[in-house]
């Protein structure tokens, strides 16, 4: 039995969560995005400041509304990675100075593997199972065997696919971030152009998205040198196959040679309408069920950070107060701090 408040502030969203006796009693998130919208992708320095401002507002809320005093707290939880490292020294001094004041253990929790536990808030894990985790900083396929066992089989060898995502989106002339309006007009067309699809033969479960990013560029850039106009929806519809076609291969591939019994889906990207139907549709035959986070749990919160930390809590997993942050921390070195 227990009650744990945690903080997520990674990238762009500053959250406090607290969590009692596995019930979500408060799940608050402050977004930047308008701020980053003006740049076109976030912007570091900023975020971390923001994270400063806003951090003590969105712990008072969540204390009003959960009607939790700082007192009957028994753990204080933290995203030390990965992400920005000064957005990510935020979240943790405050959880530090938390946990000092209160007396109270300190766990230090794994971002991408928060995004993964996430999927309970939806069903209980069955095992083995294969996470799919797709963001806009890392993309992974990782097989876990039991609780709080991680093995990545597969990641990308370059950029992000959700990075990918927000990339193609600026140089189509659409918002940030690129996922939703690429994802939202990808529906309204048929993929008209031939893009390249790294990767794509061979037993490996890597992927690989900056040659998929640089082919578009290079063919938008060109298309204006020309005065010629690109079909905006065409190609959105084009890159969302081919981006979002890679995940699925590689992970139907793999979810059949580990014979697992689950597929989940975590990080942003799994919020892709696309992946969200074909990836169940591909897996029916087979018998696998493919778990999908709740929408509110695709993007950063600290619901997800407060899921997994009762698991850490309940296996005393717990950091000293010497604690730093890792921005590039391997989900399979979770216990490594
Ligand atoms: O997990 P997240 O917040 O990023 C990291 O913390 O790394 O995910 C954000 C990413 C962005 O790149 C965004 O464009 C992408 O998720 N995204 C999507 C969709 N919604 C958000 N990508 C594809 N389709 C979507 N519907």
């Amino acid at each position: 039995m227990s009650t744990i408040l945690a903080i997520e502030s990674s990238c762009d969203e500053t959250g406090v969560a607290i969590v009692r006796d596995g019930n979500l009693l408060c799940n608050i998130v402050s977004t930047q995005i308008e701020v980053h919208q003006k740049y076109g992708g976030v912007m570091p320095e900023i975020a971390s400041r923001l994270h400063a401002e806003n951090i003590g507002v969105c712990l008072k809320e969540a204390l009003q509304k959960s009607g939790v005093k700082l007192e009957e707290v028994d753990a204080f939880a933290v995203t030390r990675g990965p992400g920005l490292i000064g957005a990510l020294h935020v979240g943790l001094q405050a959880a530090k100075t938390l946990a000092m004041l209160y007396q109270k253990p300190l766990i230090p929790v794994h971002h991408l593997a928060a995004h993964i536990y996430a999927n309970e808030y939806v069903a209980p894990m069955v095992f083995p199972l294969l996470a799919v985790v797709v963001s806009g900083g890392n993309s992974e396929l990782v097989i876990m065997r039991d609780h709080l066992n991680f093995e990545i089989i597969g990641e990308t060898k370059d950029d992000a696919v959700g990075e990918c995502y927000d990339k193609v989106a600026r140089v189509l002339g659409l918002p940030y971030p690129g996922g939703i309006p690429i994802d939202r007009l990808a529906a309204t067309a048929k993929p008209i152009y031939s893009l390249p699809n790294p990767l794509h033969n061979g037993n490996t479960y890597d992927l690989s998205y900056s040659g998929l990013k640089t082919h578009i560029i290079n063919l938008v850039n060109m298309a204006k040198m020309k005065g010629e106009s690109i079909d905006v929806p065409g190609m959105c519809a084009s890159f969302q196959k081919v981006a979002i076609g890679q995940i699925i291969d590689k992970s139907v591939r793999a979810a059949r040679a580990y014979q697992v019994k689950q597929v989940v889906l975590a990080g942003g990207v799994s919020a892709n309408s696309y992946l969200r139907s074909q990836l169940p549709e591909e897996l029916k035959a087979d018998n696998i069920p493919v778990i999908r986070p709740p929408m509110w749990c695709c993007t950063d919160q600290a619901a997800m950070i407060a899921k997994l930390a009762e698991r850490l809590y309940a296996e005393n997993i717990f950091a000293p107060l010497t604690l730093g942050v890792d921005p590039n921390w391997p989900i399979d070195h979770f216990r490594d701090f």
